[in-house]
């Protein structure tokens, strides 16, 4: 027998992702397909059985992340796929102490890389000048950022669970020793990966309604507190089910408020020109 579509399930399962991403019902009706339904159904997970991750299942995921858009096709970045166990222990030390890098049978360390450029820049006898810029580095940030992203959804797609890291970046000459890194290779994250534990309690995290980040033709500054006043009360419902302190607002002057909200990371400047950008 061939299964009937009912639209009007179909209807109620978007409203009902809609509403997870949002914290509410949502008064309109977008166009839904199932690439969008994955996207509306992320969260991050932190809890990973220990059932391994295939090397089939990574090659999926690598093939996804090189699929996303790259400028020029420069394709500058690369990705470290972390398996062994000691050393993930030790990235973890280094990433903010986080158990869950510890516990997912696979960390990936996603690389802004020029080392591939500086090497057939040398095999030409040619200069590099124009990779020691802010917008070089930039281009490579932006880059890895899509393809680890792509990453993400393709995993989660294969059932698995995903967190990106950015306390990566919270020792990068060390983390870049650990991993024997050459100079022009820096990581911009790690993400976890494993299949979620059953134990596992993550949730759809509500967004900031639509009128906050979108505007139409010109910018609009006036509907951004109303905004966030509403997001502050549904954010704050789904932290108080998760047992977290509620604000949103707080959250955020907390991280940008001082330079101890960046945890160590004001000093990524000093920790590029280490690793070999010397960016102007
Ligand atoms: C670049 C980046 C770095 C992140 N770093 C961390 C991290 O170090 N530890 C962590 O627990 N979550 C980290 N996250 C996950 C965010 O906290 C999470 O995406 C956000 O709270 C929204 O929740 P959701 O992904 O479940 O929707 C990071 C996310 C991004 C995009």
């Amino acid at each position: 027998m061939t299964a009937v579509h009912d639209p009007t399930a179909a209807r109620d399962t978007d409203a009902a992702l809609l509403a997870g991403r949002y914290g509410s019902v949502p008064g309109t009706t977008p166009e839904v397909t199932d690439v969008i339904r994955q996207q509306l159904a992320h969260r991050s997970v932190r809890s990973f059985r220990t059932d391994p991750v295939s090397d089939a299942a990574v090659e999926a995921v690598v093939a996804a992340a090189q699929s996303a858009p790259t400028s020029s096709n420069l394709q500058t970045w690369s990705v470290v796929v972390v398996r062994d166990p000691d050393l993930k222990d030790r990235l973890a030390a280094l990433s903010g102490d986080q158990e869950f890098i510890r516990q997912a049978p696979v960390f990936l360390v996603w690389l802004v890389d020029f080392a591939r450029i500086a090497q057939l820049a040398d095999r030409r006898g040619h200069g590099l000048e124009g990779a020691d810029y802010v917008e070089s580095a930039l281009v490579g940030f932006v880059d890895v950022s899509l393809a680890a992203q792509n990453a993400s959804l393709a995993a989660e797609s294969l059932g698995l669970g995903t967190v990106f890291v950015g306390a990566a970046r919270n020792n990068p000459e060390e983390l870049a020793a650990e991993l024997r890194l050459p100079g022009r290779v820096v990581a911009a994250f790690g993400l976890a990966v494993g299949y979620p534990a059953e134990s596992d309690t993550s949730r759809v995290k509500p967004r900031l309604p639509q009128v906050a980040v979108v505007h139409h033709d010109r910018y609009q500054e006036h509907t951004q507190l109303p905004a966030v006043d509403e997001y502050e009360r549904t954010i704050g419902a789904f932290y108080e089910g998760e047992g977290l302190a509620h604000s949103w607002i707080e959250r955020v002057l907390a991280r940008f408020g001082t330079v101890a909200g960046l945890n160590g990371r004001d000093r990524i400047g000093e920790a590029l020109r280490n690793r070999g950008f010397d960016l102007r």
